[in-house]
Parts: structure tokens; sequence; C-alpha cells
């Protein structure tokens, strides 16, 4: 089984890279220097040279302010280019695992959204996403779309390494907003359920959400890892930031039919975030 795993510098391709070994396969990881998946001709010349049996498309635009003010990028890289990738494995016969995000739907229900809920993005980012999920199902029938929230690890700039980094320079407070609900997902956990996709040859392709059991602001998270470390560090709750970006008020995901479909279960945040504390220390 050969897997291609594009954007592997990112936090999520960084995550396989530690747990490449898990399952028997051979990966071949791409940063975006390597393979910057706009190139289309060089994109669909190493298509056709490799015989992959899955892509994990960890490539992405993820700056959620940044595209409010280059949505040509945004739009290029999370729509266009995953629009090429689409056919690409159609015409090749691959399986395409590609991440989407909670930013497809506007926030205002009140309960957590399922895959069938109606989508209304309310930022660049979330548009260019959710044309990059329309692409994939107009073209490839072999498709998992795994939305997934607040992805966090021990890699990258995500709100947990910010939240650690100020606990580890010994920072006073910080300022935390209470205006959001939402789940934050280990991407350990995001990679462990993909590599269970590809060991189990799953053909129950389609859209599903993935995120850690619960619902909760952000500013619960970061009192929760500051309990964890025993920091001292002062969390102030703010009801609002202005940001160029707006972010959907409420984005927890129903995962129900992810876990009726394969029988998996997913962690509780507070289990997989003191896993991860356990681990890295
Ligand atoms: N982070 C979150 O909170 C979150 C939440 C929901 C969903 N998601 C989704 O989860 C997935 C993984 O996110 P992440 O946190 O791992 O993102 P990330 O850390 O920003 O990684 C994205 C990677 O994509 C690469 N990339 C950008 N443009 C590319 C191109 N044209 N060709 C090839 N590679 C390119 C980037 O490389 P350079 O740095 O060199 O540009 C970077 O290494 C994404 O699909 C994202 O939309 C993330």
């Amino acid at each position: 089984m050969k897997i291609l795993v594009t954007g592997a510098k990112g936090q999520l391709g960084q995550v396989f890279q530690k747990k490449e070994k898990q399952i028997k396969a051979e990966f071949i990881f791409q940063d975006s220097k390597a393979l910057d998946i706009t190139d289309f001709d060089t994109l669909e010349k190493y298509f056709q040279k490799n015989n992959f049996d899955y892509c994990v498309n960890c490539a992405a635009y993820t700056d959620v302010e940044g595209a409010e003010s280059d949505k040509e990028k945004a739009f290029l890289v999370n729509a266009t280019a995953v629009e090429h990738l689409a056919k690409l494995c159609q015409k090749h016969q691959v399986v395409l695992i590609h991440p989407s995000t909670d930013y497809v739907f506007d926030g205002q229900k009140k309960s957590a959204y399922s895959e069938n809920d109606q989508t209304h993005p309310i930022n660049v980012y979330g548009a260019s996403k959710l044309e990059g999920e329309r692409h994939i199902q107009k073209h490839l029938t072999t498709h998992f779309i795994l939305r997934t929230s607040w992805l966090y690890s021990e890699f990258g700039k995500n709100f947990f390494t910010f939240i650690k980094g100020q606990i580890d320079q010994n920072a006073k407070e910080v300022s935390i907003t209470t205006e959001q609900k939402g789940t934050p997902t280990n991407a350990n956990d995001l990679a462990a359920f993909i590599l269970w996709l590809i060991s189990q040859k799953s053909k129950d392709y389609g859209i599903y959400h993935f995120s850690n059991k619960g619902s909760l602001t952000w500013y619960d998270f970061t009192l929760k890892i500051k309990a964890l470390y025993k920091s001292a560090l002062e969390v102030k709750a703010v009801a609002h930031f202005e940001t160029k970006a707006k972010r959907p008020e409420n984005s927890t995901l129903d995962k129900s039919k992810l876990t009726m479909h394969f029988n998996y279960e997913v962690k509780s945040w507070e289990k997989s975030l003191a896993n991860l504390i356990a681990e890295i220390g």
C-alpha cells in the first residue's frame, strides 16, 4: 500500500510522520516545497509516475485571518488545487482523505452540527474549504472528507502550543475569549483515525465529522491546560475580540455518523488533552 501525504511539514503532516510505523504501508511525505499542490503540471506527472493507493491531503491554507485579505490564495490552495487533486485521484483510482473544517457552518445552531446541516461559512477560509469539499464530491467517488475543529498537537502554531508557550515563559496572564463554543481535536487522534480507516480499507466513502467529545469555549480549554500543568498563569475571560475574520459562535460537531458507521470510539477532549501532556510533558 502506497500513501502520499501532502503538506507534510504542517501540524497534521508532522503527526503523521510520527505515526507512520503504526500501519504496514509505504508513506511518501511531501512538503509544500517538494510538491506544491497548486503546481498542476507537476502534480499530474507525479500521479502518473507513482501508483498511490491513498492521498492524505494535509496541505491547506489555514491562516483564517490572512484569508480575509488573501482570498485568491486561500481559494487556490483550498479549492482549485483540491479540485485538481480530486480529478487526479479519480483518474488514478486513489482514495483521497481530506480534512475539512467546522468553519463551513455559521455557528447559529444551538446544538451540535451533523453532516446534513446547512453549510453557510461566515469567513473566507470556511468558504474556500467548503468549495474544496464540493469539488471532491463532484469529481471523486473514493473520498473521505473529515470535518474537524480546533486542531492542536505538540507541532506548529496552534492554540495549545500558544498557551503552553505562555506557561513555559512564565507569563503572568492571558486573555481568552468566551464567545465561541466548539471542540478541540488532538491531531494525534485524527491521524490515528485516518490510519485506522486505511488499515480497514474502508469503502464507506463520504463526509464525516471528527473531533474529540464535548463542547466548550477556548476559555474553558485554557483553564484545563493551565490546571494540567499546575500553572499559576492568570486566565482572563474576554467576551469578544475584534478580528478580521468572523468565527462561528457554536461549531460543535456531531460525531454520531462516524461512531455508528465505523463503531469507532472518539476520546473525550479532557482525556485526549491529558494524554498529550503526559506524552510530551
Ligand atoms: N488547524 C486547525 O485548527 C484546523 C481546524 C479545522 C480543520 N483544519 C484542517 O486540517 C488540515 C490540517 O491542518 P493543519 O493544522 O495541519 O495545517 P497547517 O499546520 O497550516 O499545515 C498546512 C500545510 O500545508 C502546506 N501548504 C500550504 N500550501 C500548500 C501548497 N500549495 N502545496 C503543498 N502544501 C501546502 C503548508 O506549508 P507551508 O507552511 O510551507 O505553506 C503547511 O505545511 C487542513 O485541511 C485544515 O484546513 C485545521
